[in-house]
């Protein structure tokens, strides 16, 4: 928790709050939270749906105030089977208090395989959700965030991932050079920007043919 302020009193779990702390990060440090509100409901469901079946831990990314962590729970992932890798105190402690009990880590997500294997995971990881601003992340660090995520998946799991943009927001000599199969899965409308999610998988992962759906 070097280098931020110290957490001064309980964090409050309602979604007024959770859109103002967001946006006082995103205030600090625009490039790093990349987004000046939590996802919305609609995108947030539409990231839970794209899940496969399965009763593996779920990682997610870059949880910040939990919207994504809601919709998982919502689809009836247990608690105990999210861990959410977050870097930043404040939205770590605002999410240990919204979610009593769920398992943050606070660190870098590119640093993943270390953190689960520090904090003692040892369960099969299903999927890793991911919230970060991939997008506009070089192409080293995507491709050592999908190298990561394919290793604690054992490379069965997707790495799912949404973006504003209309194209895959995977750089494509990242997916050329390490053979990353893609799937847009969902495309929200009802959000502000229209968005879409993404599920990549490792090279030589059998998926099942693209299926887009839409949330009106
Ligand atoms: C666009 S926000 C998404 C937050 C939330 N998942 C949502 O959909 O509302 C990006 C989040 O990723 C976190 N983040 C950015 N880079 C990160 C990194 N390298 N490791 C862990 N978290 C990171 C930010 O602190 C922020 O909470």
């Amino acid at each position: 928790m070097t280098g931020q302020a110290p957490i001064r009193n309980k964090v409050p779990e309602t979604a007024r709050h959770a859109h103002w702390l967001f946006f006082r990060k995103w205030m600090r440090s625009p490039l790093r939270v990349a987004s000046i509100a939590p996802s919305s409901p609609d995108l947030s469901r539409a990231m839970a749906a794209s899940l496969p079946d399965g009763d593996g831990i779920v990682v997610e990314l870059g949880g910040g105030t939990g919207a994504i962590t809601q919709a998982l729970l919502a689809k009836g992932v247990p608690l105990e089977r999210i861990v959410i890798v977050e870097r930043d105190a404040h939205f770590c402690a605002f999410l240990e208090q919204r979610f009593p009990g769920i398992r943050v880590l606070q660190g870098d997500a590119g640093t993943l395989r270390p953190l689960l294997r520090s904090a003692d995971i040892a369960q099969p990881v299903s999927a890793v959700i991911s919230g970060l601003p991939f997008v506009s992340m070089p192409n080293r660090l995507q491709a050592r965030l999908l190298r990561q995520a394919f290793a604690v998946t054992n490379g069965i799991g997707p790495f799912i991932q949404f973006s504003y943009s209309p194209l895959s927001p995977l750089k494509r000599s990242v997916r050329e050079r390490m053979g990353v199969m893609e799937q847009c899965t969902q495309q929200v409308w009802r959000n502000l920007p229209p968005a879409k999610v993404w599920c990549f998988y490792r090279a030589g992962m059998e998926i099942s043919p693209a299926k887009l759906d839409t949330v009106a």
